[in-house]
């Protein structure tokens, strides 16, 4: 038997941390202190436009270039994107924060009077965006209340050298540099 495991105990293997009870707002306001972009996630499915305000979007590899966001069991925007099979990341920037507002509403009209363009996989790419990035879904993992979808990139750009908007402790903030 390897060393290891005589240090460790017999049941060491079987043994899983008690978990701490965390308070909902305490883990909203700590993970508030992280400062973020915002994005609007967005997806054509039976020809109608859909999105969701994100700020999980993150980078994850370069080779191949995946990217990733998380979205809620609550999302109603998600089912659509999900059989989509693709998604658009739209980097918002800081004149957007009306934007941010109207796609994190659900069920509201979300792209009315909004002007946008298609990338190749149909989905809307907002105007005015600082830029956007055109993915199939590559993979989907469950966690928790929300479920990590990761991305594969077909196309990517920047539409113009703006500032980002920002959201910080429950609000947005703007890039002062
Ligand atoms: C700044 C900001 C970031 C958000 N980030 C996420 C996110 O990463 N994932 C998510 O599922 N919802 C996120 N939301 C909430 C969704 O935008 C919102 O629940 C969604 O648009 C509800 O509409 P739906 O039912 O059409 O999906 C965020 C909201 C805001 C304001």
């Amino acid at each position: 038997m390897p060393e290891f495991e005589d240090d460790l105990g017999p049941d060491a293997q079987d043994e899983t941390p008690p978990s701490p009870t965390i308070e909902a707002a305490h883990f909203r306001s700590v993970l508030g202190h992280y400062a973020t972009g915002v994005t609007i996630i967005t997806a054509e499915h039976d020809g109608k436009p859909y999105g969701l305000a994100a700020n999980s979007f993150t980078s994850v590899s370069l080779d191949p270039p995946l990217v990733s966001f998380c979205a809620a069991h609550s999302s109603t925007t998600w089912p659509h994107i999900k059989a989509a099979g693709h998604f658009c990341v739209n980097i918002l920037g800081e004149h957007q924060e009306e934007l941010s507002r109207l796609f994190a509403r659900s069920g509201a009209d979300k792209f009315a009077g909004v002007g946008y363009s298609k990338v190749a996989t149909g989905a809307p790419v907002i105007a005015d965006v600082l830029g956007f990035l055109d993915c199939m879904i590559e993979a989907e993992h469950e966690a928790g209340d929300h479920v990590i979808v990761v991305g594969r990139v077909h196309d990517l750009d920047i539409n113009q050298e703006g500032r980002p908007l920002l959201f910080f402790r429950g609000g947005y903030g703007r890039f002062d540099a």
